[in-house]
């Protein structure tokens, strides 16, 4: 009675509804993918981010949407898919204390200081760390920038924020590094694009067998993503991060990160900071 009357109303137009089936369904495809953890609580949100989406394609079902996900691995689709279900908060110099570490840290070590930022997002941290080394390096500074998610990298490309959103800026990084614009414009900014030339964007799924970047680095940024994955994903990620980090590289998670696995080579340095151990040959 209770499952017909759900029929029913699924099928009434503007009526979706996402079940626990479903949702487990929907759970298993993006931990497949991307690694992403979904659990029940999640419920509401899931259906927030993914229901537009299904009523565009004009299927009654989230059912229906799982369907078409599994029958063509390939689709574009599963891009939209994946977009939705990741979580993109970000800003200019977040979890602020790593910045002043990283500068230190290159102004010690030889030239070709390379950074990768593993979860880039819309681009406010791998500026972040772009201006902090630019300000120590001046010249000569790379940093790779990654995210699975196409729309944020898209917006990460064009570089173009919220005046707001760069408040915690000092009045030289301000001048330095973005354009204000005008008129209708004034409450945005650019990033100019002498900064944005030395941030090199690709998609890179962390799941993905292997990595087209060129390495190794003196410091991996992977901040906030590793919440959303399980612990034998977050293990091998750190294996694989160690291995591509220079002896004294360093890596920088996230403040709710913690990790201690003696079989790493990556000692706890700071806070949310560990660096990569010389191995014995
Ligand atoms: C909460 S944001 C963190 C952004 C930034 N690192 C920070 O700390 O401000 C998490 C980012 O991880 C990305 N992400 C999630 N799963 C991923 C995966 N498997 N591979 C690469 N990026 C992923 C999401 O698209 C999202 O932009």
């Amino acid at each position: 009675m209770h499952e017909n009357n759900t029929t029913a109303a699924r099928l009434l137009p503007g009526s979706l509804s996402l079940t626990d089936i479903e949702l487990i369904r929907l759970g298993k495809l993006i931990y497949q993918r991307a690694g992403i953890v979904v659990n029940t609580q999640k419920k509401e949100m899931i259906f927030n981010r993914l229901s537009r989406r299904v009523r565009e394609l004009k299927l009654n079902t989230f059912t229906a949407y799982a369907d078409l996900l599994e029958s063509h691995p390939e689709q574009p689709e599963w891009q939209i898919f994946i977009n939705a279900m990741t979580t993109n908060l970000t800003s200019f110099f977040r979890e602020a204390h790593h910045f002043p570490i990283l500068a230190e840290h290159a102004r010690q070590r030889p030239k070709d200081y390379r950074v990768w930022c593993t979860a880039a997002s819309t681009g406010e941290e791998p500026c972040s760390i772009a201006i902090t080394l630019d300000q120590v390096l001046g010249s000569g500074l790379r940093v790779w920038a990654s995210d699975i998610d196409t729309d944020v990298l898209a917006k990460a490309q064009a570089g173009i924020y919220r005046f707001s959103d760069i408040q915690m800026l000092n009045q030289t990084q301000k001048r330095l590094y973005f354009l204000r614009g005008s008129g209708h414009s004034r409450e945005y900014v650019k990033v100019k694009p002498a900064l944005l030339a030395n941030i090199h964007y690709q998609q890179i799924n962390l799941l993905a067998d292997s990595w087209p970047l060129p390495q190794p680095f003196d410091a991996i940024f992977c901040r906030n993503v590793m919440i959303y994955f399980d612990f034998s994903t977050q293990l091998r990620l750190l294996e694989r991060f160690a291995r591509l980090l220079k002896p004294g590289g360093l890596l920088f998670v996230g403040h709710s990160e913690h990790f201690s696995q003696p079989t790493l080579p990556l000692q706890l340095r700071g806070q949310s900071v560990y660096e990569r151990m010389e191995v014995a040959p």
